[in-house]
């Protein structure tokens, strides 16, 4: 493991020799690879057991690289770089010739975003590669919040990780696709539709990643999208509702698991974690600061896999936009089990 003070000579080198290496962001752990060079991205598919239909993102660290990576570039990417980067947001354009199909997944089209991360600018400096970069998890996992998480998953498959620490927001980047009109997002994120509505005219949500059309077959125009992620080995379930029926019901599920011999994790909040009467409590932060919470969720996720819990509920965070990105992962993860504190049971899948 190469710290983040350290030199990154090594990590630069190994990158333009064709080799992968982790890297901290401010929303996730990267697994990154030369995003100009094939046999890097393939490496990449392999060393996360990744589905090669879908496409990696390109990481940068100059807004110039846009004209060297895509084609027919809009003014409103610009327009939108020059709001949003380095930070959350990976744009949706068409791919130059530079960019091998075996980044895009053989879409014409490629994903490119400017982490807003000193660890991975510096990273993307010193190797003077465009770095193609999914999470830095096996397919299906939780994504990586801290260098351990990767490890955990990658150990022995990469050839080095840069451990930054925590990572800030926890969740993945938002990814508005520009190649269509209207725009639309393809994956929630920290950057809320109304955040991108002060660049945009308009933008729409991808229909097929709105939770009323979880039942309809639309396909979702990212293809990651598609695939359940994030799942932890014990069952989820999300509960829903008034914040004292949430608790209630949780704790009258906790009662009946525990006695049939099961053991159950929580995941709730600074506000609410005082009104449970058992069960393997974690606070994911506070409903007033939703960063707090995505910002531990994945971990949350990944500590219940160890700790061999048989059965996890969590309280529901959808109060705002942002709430909303948490709760699409969160949905995932859960594989659409949600369950009314009040009676009804809306089971999507
Ligand atoms: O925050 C993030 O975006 C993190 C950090 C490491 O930058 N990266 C990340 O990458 O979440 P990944 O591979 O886990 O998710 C990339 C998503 C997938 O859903 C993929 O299908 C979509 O982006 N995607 C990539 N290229 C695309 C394209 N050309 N068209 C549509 N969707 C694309
Ligand atoms: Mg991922």
């Amino acid at each position: 493991m190469i710290k983040q003070d350290e030199s990154f000579e090594k990590a630069a080198q190994i990158l333009r020799d064709g080799g992968l290496v982790a890297f901290p962001t401010e929303t996730v752990y990267g697994l990154g690879g030369d995003a100009l060079n094939p046999e890097s991205s393939k490496k990449i598919y392999a060393a996360k057991n990744r589905p090669s239909d879908n496409p990696l993102i390109v990481h940068i660290c100059d807004i110039s690289a846009l004209n060297k990576l895509c084609v027919d570039v809009p003014e409103y990417a610009y327009k939108l770089a020059q709001a949003f980067w380095p930070g959350p947001l990976t744009m949706i354009l068409k791919k130059s010739p530079i960019v091998p199909y075996e980044t895009t997944g053989g879409l014409n089209t490629v994903a490119v975003r400017m982490p807003d991360h000193e660890g991975a600018l510096k990273l993307l400096r010193e190797s003077g590669v465009y770095i193609a970069a999914p999470s830095a998890n096996l397919s299906g996992k939780p994504s990586p919040t801290t260098a351990g998480h990767v490890l955990h998953d990658m150990n022995g498959r990469i050839d080095a990780i840069i451990d930054g620490g925590e990572v800030g927001i926890g969740i993945e980047s938002t990814i508005v696709d520009l190649t269509k009109v209207p725009f639309a997002i393809l994956r929630p994120g920290y950057i809320s539709p109304a955040m991108l509505e002060d660049v945009l005219k308009e933008v729409i949500y991808d229909p097929a990643i709105l939770d009323e059309n979880a039942s309809k077959d639309l396909r979702p125009r990212a293809p990651g999208m598609k695939y359940r992620h994030y799942a932890p080995k014990a069952g989820l379930t999300i509960i829903k509702g008034a914040k004292q029926s949430v608790v209630d019901k949780i704790n009258s599920l906790v009662e009946n698991n525990t006695l049939s011999g099961l053991k159950t994790g929580i995941i709730a909040t600074e506000e609410t974690a005082a009104g449970y009467k058992g069960g393997n409590i974690k606070i994911a932060g506070s409903i007033k600061d939703p960063v707090t919470i995505s910002h531990s969720l994945y971990a949350i996720l990944r500590s219940f896999d160890d700790e061999g819990v048989d059965v996890i509920y969590s309280e529901s965070f959808d109060n705002d936009e942002f709430g909303r990105a948490i709760m699409n992962r969160l949905t995932k993860a859960a594989g659409h089990k949600i369950i009314e504190a009040d009676g009804d049971r809306t089971d999507k899948e």
